[in-house]
């Protein structure tokens, strides 16, 4: 029998699982990474909510109770709409090159994605403690319109961040994958850490005048 064959190649695929608890700064660390090193940005919290809202999506109902109850949603339907949305972003051109935010939350995403879609090349993690977490996202709360913006739902998604999320983390970093950052820092000073590990990646050093010019 043929081997069950992923649906990308690592080699022409490029995907970076971005985690962290809710509020962590996924998204908008994300935003800046996809300005300056050209990544599609794929969030799937946002897929999942777009898929709720969708006019005759057979998964409305079960993705609003899930997401309200800071509950997985099953994988099955998270990674129908991952390995969607990037054949969508291939076919249009884009740069086959994958910031998958909030994903995987739970070992079996983890699993089967790298088994079925593509291996990732690293975890981006942002550290953060649940006291500014907290503070964050009651902030984000007042405009945010999500549902799961309240403190109830937030103390629940604490809970499945600990007990079901970080071990997909602490498994990742097993295997030496993982880059930490520390995401109690302001936006900017998070992204000045992010940007060292991006232009390790590409390579980027920067040269400075003296190395060129000094003769000693
Ligand atoms: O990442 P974000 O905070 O937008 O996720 C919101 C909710 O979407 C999660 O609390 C969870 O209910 C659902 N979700 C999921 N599986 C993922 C990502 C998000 O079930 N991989
Ligand atoms: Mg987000």
């Amino acid at each position: 029998m043929a081997p069950i064959t992923s649906a990308f190649d690592p080699k022409d695929v490029t995907v970076i699982f971005v985690l962290g608890g809710p509020g962590a700064g996924k998204g908008t660390q994300c935003e800046n990474i996809k300005r300056d090193y050209d990544f599609v940005h794929l969030s799937a919290g946002d897929l999942l909510r777009e898929e709720q809202k969708r006019e005759g999506s057979q998964y409305g109902e079960l993705i609003q109770n899930y997401i309200r109850e800071g509950l997985i949603v099953p994988m099955e339907v998270t990674i129908a709409l991952l390995e969607n949305a990037m054949k969508e972003a291939i076919a249009a051109g884009k740069k086959a090159r994958f910031l998958i935010d909030g994903f995987p939350r739970k070992m079996d995403q983890a699993e089967k994605f790298e088994e079925a879609v593509v291996e990732c090349k690293f975890v981006l993690y942002f550290n953060c403690t649940e006291e500014t977490l907290k503070q964050r996202l009651l902030k984000r709360a007042e405009t945010s319109g999500r549902v799961d913006d309240n403190e109830e739902s937030i103390l629940k998604r604490f809970r499945v961040f600990k007990d079901t999320s970080k071990p997909v983390i602490d498994a990742f970093a097993a295997k030496n994958k993982v880059r930490e950052i520390n995401a109690e820092q302001s936006i900017e000073a998070v992204y000045n850490d992010v940007k060292k590990i991006f232009d390790d990646l590409f390579q980027m050093h920067t040269y400075h005048y003296f190395t060129l010019l000094d003769p000693y």
